[in-house]
């Protein structure tokens, strides 16, 4: 039997899940697809710089034109249009608009931004924003260390209020940061990730200051907008690779640093005890106080999701048995594991009203005859759809969803050979070319529509 096809429920059926009210969109970030890196003022950020450095992205590629979203984006906006979606969520470059990260502001980046939101709201399709999506401005990253300096924490607030002030009347929400464990993790302990440092305690305390600027950026926006204000986080549900005591420990530790080591300081107040043990020395420096600005209530929470961790003894990831295959990333697919975790996250926190702003495939996709015939892709989106309808019938609270992404585009250090759009990017010429499970997304929303 095909795995695949049972994975895949018709889009009138699977639309019947989903409240009247509930809204469709895709995601993208600002460094993925909007190049033009040098061009009206932009400063440079640390990916500029990390692509330029040899070694770090796999394909040798950089973002100086990625997908030419800054001057292609009319074209975006009108293919989410023809799709019928709802909703767009992007990120704003800081250093396009902030070229140091603190004091001028570059008016040319802000225009740029006004013709995006401008463009969205005339095509009917709601705008939320993500302030940080890992661009860091390179000259915060000379100047004081980026995120390992506890004076980025007012750069960003002011960065935030500024956004705030210019856009966030026409926003409907402004996310603070997306996936703070990959900005500390990757970026300061493995190193994968822009800067490229590889030191835990430099990791954990950068991650101290990712939150303390989650909580004073939503402390200063609230003082100017009425946007709905929340944060993105990335959970990758961990499990024991078998039942052992050992195996059930790591994953344990792991689940403490990967989902409650974010979610606990926002809706608890604290970091997660055992992982702190666990990290010993390594555990950030606190100030009186830290807790109490961290924790802001909040409009939203948003959930990136893709896979699981599994781990062995010592704590070491191992490759899981992909009953329902691996992606192109080599991520096991499990979409059960989506369903389970959302209403474990609504059962121990009690959070706001959640979305799903990422969740997707890369692929290996290719163009057959005109078209992208990516069966995978609509088998991935329809399982994990399904699984969120059931959470949502389980008492989770989720109000929309964001495919990840609209356009395949840079995916970090695995440069442009991922691909996760539901638009086929040619990078030689920019053609964007709908790809199958863009028109499955499209015939769901249509569907979904004729409930409301
Ligand atoms: C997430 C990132 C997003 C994209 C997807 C595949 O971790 O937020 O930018 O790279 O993974």
């Amino acid at each position: 039997m095909n795995l695949l096809d049972t994975a895949r429920i018709d889009p009138a059926t699977l639309a019947q899940s989903f409240p009247a009210d509930f809204l469709w969109g895709v995601a993208t970030s600002a460094a993925q697809i909007e190049g033009a890196a040098f061009e009206d003022g932009k400063g440079a950020s640390i990916w500029d710089h990390f692509c330029r450095q040899p070694g770090r992205i796999n394909d040798g590629s950089n973002i100086d034109v990625a997908c030419d979203h800054y001057h292609r984006f009319r074209e975006d906006v009108e293919l989410m249009r023809g799709l019928g979606l709802d909703c767009y969520r992007f990120s704003f470059a800081w250093p396009r608009v902030q070229p140091l990260g603190q004091g001028a502001w570059n008016e040319a980046g802000f225009a740029f931004y006004d013709r995006l939101v401008d463009t969205l709201l005339k095509a009917g399709l709601q705008p939320h924003a993500t302030l940080y999506h890992w661009d860091l401005p390179q000259a915060l990253d000379d100047s004081i260390g980026g995120w390992m300096s506890r004076d980025i924490v007012g750069h960003f607030a002011d960065y935030a209020a500024e956004i705030a002030r210019r856009f966030g009347d026409r926003l409907a929400s402004i996310a603070t940061h997306n996936e703070p464990w990959c900005t500390a993790t990757l970026g300061y302990e493995t190193g994968q990730f822009a800067p490229g440092r590889t030191s835990r305690a430099e990791s954990l305390q950068v991650a101290h200051h990712l939150m303390l600027s989650h909580g004073e950026a939503v402390a200063a926006m609230r003082a100017v907008t009425k946007a709905r204000l929340g944060i993105v986080l990335n959970h990758t549900p961990s499990f024991p690779a078998t039942p052992a005591e050992a195996e059930r420990r790591a994953a344990r530790i792991d689940d403490g640093l990967n989902v409650r080591w974010y979610m606990d300081p926002i809706f608890r107040g604290a970091y997660p005890a055992d992982a702190l043990e666990f990290v010993g020395a390594d555990a950030p420096q606190v100030e009186v106080g830290d807790f109490e600005r961290i924790r802001q209530p909040l409009d939203f929470l948003g959930i990136n999701f893709y896979t699981r961790s599994l781990f062995d003894a010592d704590g070491k990831a191992v490759k899981g048995p992909g009953k329902r295959g691996f992606t192109d990333m080599g991520w096991e697919i499990v979409p059960e594991v989506f369903a389970q975790h959302l209403v474990r996250l609504a059962r121990e926190y009690n959070p706001p009203p959640m979305f799903i702003t990422e969740n997707g495939m890369a692929n290996a996709d290719r163009i057959v005859d005109g078209r992208v015939p990516d069966a995978e892709r609509i088998a991935y989106l329809s399982s994990h759809l399904q699984a969120l309808a059931a959470a949502m019938s389980l008492g989770a609270d989720v109000r929309g969803y964001f495919y990840w992404s609209l356009l395949d585009n840079f995916e970090w250090n695995s440069g442009y050979d991922k691909r996760f759009g539901l638009v086929h990017v040619d990078y030689a010429t920019q053609q964007r070319l709908l790809k199958d499970s863009a028109h499955w997304y499209g015939d769901l929303v249509a569907r979904h529509r004729t409930r409301r």
